[in-house]
């Protein structure tokens, strides 16, 4: 059942349509019995992802931290936290995926570091110190009140007071990530030094956290109110429309330079995670050139209460891969079903249609195999987060259990990051699903360990080996990886496009819902059925592409 797995041939970079496996280094396996993963874990289980057929890995932050964010509170952007290992642990794990034929990628965040960070400690001791301004420093209104209104991210203003200087500085996340001084020369200078210090370690990409944040209104205006749209409000920082807080233009000046950088070391992959209202012209400026970035994160799914075929249809809309009317390149989309940020795709969308509290085993096992399919087949770059190879489900971790600051502050109404940041399941039969040999710092649920990669290694029918399959089609398939997306219907439940380009063309019909569908598929050979799918009927959860 193996399809071809050579890549498609074609001039195009290494990364134009790959598939990308992310890894959560804390939850994907524990080597040395602490109750946290770390790189020697990652590398050991490498054969895993080569074996499964993505194309590159995306590493989560495992720079030295205090862990206040879990990493992405950077207290020394060029070396390693112990809790993870050390740079010759780092040099070892990429040694050994580019022998297994994987790009590596790690997670750069530019637009804060932790308030351990000796930069921080430096311009927090005085107003005249030589990094004085490469944070955002600001008096308070006369009142004493913070300078703005601007919220944060994780709750509650975007301004903490200190002492020292007298004075608020920004963080657009937790008070323990102060914001950089993104439009200052030196920081920029900084953090291109940061780009190239991993480049000549031999990273082969980059995915650059919250870009977007990373410049601001200098002038610090206040963010008018959002318009009522009928989105959840669950934190003062959904009221605003944050114009005047991120979204500088000034970010594609920094982009151009941290692409010209990469550019000297060949075909690096650089992907922007770029949030907020509207982010499609933000994501097209920060991609629609060669000398800026490779592609953007989309979040059109991430938290998506239900894949509809409307859904679907709109997120690719936006990206019709034609050039806009004033002729400047569209750039490149990448997409994810599920991160370490958002609650696990296979819990949000499959009791959508079931429509009961706790879908069947064999509902689910038929939804998440439909639901690799749609991600397989969608243009762009398709990144896939640990874990949804096996169909795990999100975790219910009960408050005393939780360890993300932003789950605690707004409980109940958290993003349930710890839900989905769970440890990886390798053998059903170990402790802890054979994650550590101690108690782990997240539980295992026994749903979850239920799908071990073991369990499923030794089973042809596996949802692993299913998802193996359809990666194995994308990356032969040059229609698939790089071609055009044509002819969209979403009608009701059914979701149907082309994917085409010279050399071949594949019609591609999904039927999202629990009913069944009949369809008239344009004349060809079936190259895949999901879940019993044909070129006449569609069941519940199914799918067919026809090569015509
Ligand atoms: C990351 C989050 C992180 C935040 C702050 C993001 O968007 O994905 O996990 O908490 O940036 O760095």
């Amino acid at each position: 059942m193996t399809p071809a797995t050579t890549a498609a041939a074609t001039s195009s970079p290494w990364w134009r349509g790959a598939a990308v496996y992310q890894i959560y280094p804390r939850s994907f396996f524990d080597s040395n019995g602490d109750g946290i993963g770390d790189l020697p874990g990652i590398t050991a289980h490498l054969d895993h992802i080569a074996y499964l057929g993505a194309e590159a890995i995306w590493i989560s932050p495992f720079f030295t931290s205090p862990m206040v964010d879990f990493g992405y509170d950077v207290a020394d952007y060029c070396d390693i936290d112990p809790i993870f290992g050390t740079l010759a642990d780092f040099d070892a794990l990429v040694a050994r995926a580019h022998a297994l034929g994987l790009k590596v990628m790690i997670d750069l965040v530019f637009a804060h570091t932790s308030d351990q960070h000796p930069w921080f400690a430096e311009s927090r001791a005085d107003r005249a110190n030589p990094k004085s301004d490469w944070y955002v420093w600001a008096d308070p209104r006369p009142d004493g009140t913070p300078p703005s209104n601007w919220q944060s991210v994780f709750g509650g203003p975007a301004w903490t007071w200190d002492a020292r200087r007298r004075q608020y500085y920004m963080h657009q996340f937790l008070k323990e990530q102060p914001q950089l001084n993104g439009h200052n020369p030196a920081v920029q200078e900084a953090l291109l030094g940061v780009t190239r210090f991993w480049l000549e370690r031999g990273v082969d990409g980059f995915r650059l956290d919250a870009l977007n944040h990373m410049m601001f209104d200098p002038k610090l205006r206040d963010n008018p109110p959002a318009p009522e749209d009928g989105s959840p409000r669950t934190r003062p920082f959904d009221y605003q429309d944050r114009r005047y807080s991120q979204d500088h233009p000034g970010v594609v000046d920094f982009i151009e330079r941290i692409a010209a950088v990469c550019g000297e070391y060949g075909a690096i992959f650089t992907v922007a995670e770029v949030g907020g209202a509207r982010p499609e012209p933000r994501m097209k400026a920060y991609t629609s050139s060669d000398s800026r970035l490779s592609s953007a994160y989309s979040f059109a799914f991430l938290y998506a209460e239900a894949l509809t075929p409307a859904l679907v249809k709109g997120a690719l809309a936006k990206w019709p891969g034609r050039p806009d009317a004033k002729g400047r390149a569209e750039g490149w989309p990448s997409w994810a079903f599920d991160n370490h940020d958002a609650p696990r795709s296979l819990s949000r969308w499959c009791p959508c249609y079931t429509r009961a509290a706790d879908a069947t085993e064999a509902e689910k096992d038929r939804w998440a195999r439909l639901e690799i399919a749609v991600l397989v087949a969608l243009r762009g770059n398709i990144f896939l987060y640990q874990g949804q190879e096996l169909g795990l489900e999100q975790d219910e971790i009960p408050f005393h259990l939780l360890k993300d600051p932003e789950a605690i502050a707004n409980w109940p109404l958290t993003l349930s990051r710890d839900g989905v940041r769970t440890p990886m399941p390798w053998d059903a039969g170990a402790p802890h699903g054979g994650f550590t040999t101690s108690e782990p710092w997240l539980p295992l649920s026994d749903k979850n360990i239920a799908r071990a990669v073991g369990t499923q290694a030794a089973d042809p029918t596996s949802l692993l080996a299913h998802t193996r399959y359809l990666l194995g089609l994308r990356k032969a398939s040059p229609a698939l990886r790089e071609g055009a997306l044509e002819g969209c219907v979403a009608r009701q439940d059914l979701l149907a496009f082309t994917r085409s380009c010279a050399q071949e063309s594949l019609f591609c019909a999904f039927n999202l819902g629990a009913g069944t569908l009949t369809i008239k598929a344009p004349p060809g050979s079936v190259l895949l059925s999901i879940n019993d799918g044909s070129p006449e009927l569609l069941p519940p959860f199914s799918a067919v592409f026809i090569r015509g």
